[in-house]
């Protein structure tokens, strides 16, 4: 979801203003998600990296965050949406932490639509602890050398045994995956988007849709 802090420059508005609008876009697009039959939506709300920016504004997309989570959790109750939040849980907050352990406990027998939102995630950072917890485990036994492979190694990052995600989508125009899930998107279709993410509405996602049937998708085969 890039392009907030530009589509509210574009606009003459403080950053923090982009911010509160894609929030709103956030909703919106689980909605749709949700119509089309969508069954698992990962958003990248905060990156490892921006932490670098400065805490007036970090400040602020946390509780543009916690505001959303209070708004929405009848919705997301009532609709049937699953929150599962992916990332380092060690460096946020602890109100935002405790609002969103709240709504993962309570909406955790949801199933129709898994919405993983990844907050303080790196796509480096979570090889590097599916790692760690593999040494961990070879050390107690619970797992031998033979016993790693490509599904096993899986199963110990953020999104486990998920399928691979079909279609990655970033807005604003930039065309990169900029560490997101770098192991699990391997496989996936990219589609760059040059709307910023305040504009993103469900015309632009049904687009996105249309572009990704359209692409003949060969996991390495002829
Ligand atoms: C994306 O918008 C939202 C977050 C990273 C939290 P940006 O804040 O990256 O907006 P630009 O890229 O500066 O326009
Ligand atoms: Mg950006």
């Amino acid at each position: 979801m890039d392009g907030n802090g530009r589509w509210a420059k574009a606009r003459g508005l403080s950053r923090t203003l982009g911010h509160k609008e894609g929030v709103k876009r956030v909703v919106e697009m689980l909605r749709e998600a949700k119509k089309l039959g969508i069954k698992i939506v990962t958003v990248f709300a905060f990156s490892s990296e921006n932490w670098s920016r400065s805490g007036k504004e970090v400040n602020k997309i946390f509780s543009y965050m916690r505001i959303f989570l209070d708004l929405y959790k009848q919705e997301l109750l009532k609709q049937g949406v699953r929150l599962n939040m992916i990332g380092r849980r060690d460096r946020i907050d602890e109100g935002s932490m405790k609002k969103l352990q709240e709504i993962e406990v309570a909406t955790a027998n949801n199933e129709a639509l898994l919405f993983n939102v990844a907050l303080d995630y790196g796509g480096r950072w979570d090889i590097v602890q599916a790692a760690k917890k593999i040494a961990k485990d070879y050390k107690t036994k619970k797992i031998s050398t033979d016993g790693i492979n490509e599904a096993v190694f899986s199963n110990y990052l953020s999104l486990r045994d998920l399928p691979d995600p079909d279609l990655m989508i970033r807005t604003s125009g930039e065309e990169r995956v900029s560490n997101f899930l770098i192991w699990n998107l391997a496989y996936s279709e990219l589609y760059f988007c040059p709307k910023h993410w305040p504009d993103f509405d469900k015309k632009e996602l049904a687009k996105a849709i249309d572009v990704y049937s359209k692409r003949k998708r060969r996991f390495g085969k002829v």
